[in-house]
């Protein structure tokens, strides 16, 4: 049995951007199952499919991210493997087009879990990961939000998720079951619009925005980093699955529920347990997903 699950983010996606999520995510889906389906790692699944999503402007991931406040672009990015427990995070990292794979290389070749800044593209450029230029991650698109942003004197993300319910969160992430029986989450970012430069969301923290244990399940989330982090989401609904037999759209829609109810935070989760059985929830207009495991004939796909 194998399984995949991919987000593009969960936001009030507009109407004439809803192909693009959807091919997106069909993309980012298929990358992975080829992979998996042949008997590749979960974390390849997970790194390839991510590295399509960073390249894809469509999304707040690598290219196409929103610009800080400082008018820089700085992107945040987890990977964990739910069998060794080992991971790796970057954060606040200038310059670097694949944040997934910097944060892989920090599971894989360093003995820590999360490096942020300058430290982390040194860590890179030590093991062959060079710098990309601004305009290799800066569209059009997002050169024009930061200007509106700018010019709106008291913008505010928590106003802008809690009056509005309208940021864009274009967060993009994936789990995977694969042949070997191993768990994979990861999840990668540009964060939110006009965030103060340093400002780190939940997507690198283990446990907020990504996590894996292969004897229970793994998740990946996208929303509003600040709410997240504070209900600790991942770990929170593989925490449920322990506990509820596995149900993963019952963990999914609680972990939700508790964003919205406790501190009042918007998004959205995907979902495998240790079986492969996928789910998701959002508690947000739209979210773009694709799922596929091995008892489905082709991939189920949605904005
Ligand atoms: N969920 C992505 C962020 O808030 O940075």
């Amino acid at each position: 049995m194998v399984s995949f699950i991919v987000h593009g983010g969960a936001w009030d996606i507009p109407d004439e951007l809803v192909d693009a999520h959807r091919q997106g995510v069909a993309r980012a889906m298929q990358i992975g199952w080829d992979i998996l389906s042949h008997g590749g790692s979960g974390v390849d699944a997970v790194e390839k499919a991510i590295n399509y999503l960073e390249d894809d402007p469509t999304f707040d991931a690598g290219r196409g991210s929103f610009v800080n406040a400082a008018g820089e672009i700085e992107l945040d990015a987890s990977i964990m493997n739910g069998t060794t427990f080992r991971c790796g995070a970057v954060a606040a990292v200038q310059n670097i087009r694949y944040p997934i794979s910097l944060a892989r290389l920090v599971m894989d070749k360093s003995e820590h879990v999360l490096l942020a800044g300058k430290g982390a593209v040194q860590f890179g450029a030590e093991n062959g990961v060079q710098q990309c230029s601004s305009n290799d991650l800066l569209v059009g698109r997002e050169l024009e939000r930061w200007k509106d942003l700018l010019a709106q004197k008291n913008y505010s993300t928590k106003d802008a998720f809690q009056k509005k319910k309208s940021l864009p969160s274009d967060t993009v992430g994936c789990v995977a079951l694969d042949a070997a029986g191993i768990l994979v989450a990861g999840t990668s970012t540009g964060g939110t619009p006009n965030k103060y430069p340093g400002r780190v969301g939940d997507s690198p923290m283990i446990g907020c925005g990504t996590y894996a244990d292969s004897a229970i399940g793994g998740v990946s989330c996208t929303g509003w980093g600040e709410a997240i982090i504070k209900v600790v989401l991942a770990k929170t609904i593989v925490g449920l699955l322990e506990v509820n037999g596995g149900d993963t759209q019952a963990a999914a829609d609680e972990g939700i529920y508790r964003l919205e109810k406790k501190v009042e935070g918007f998004g959205g989760v995907i979902v495998l347990n240790s079986q492969g059985i996928p789910a998701f929830s959002y508690n947000t207009p739209r979210m773009a997903r694709a799922y596929r495991t091995t008892a489905m004939s082709d991939a189920c796909i949605d904005v």
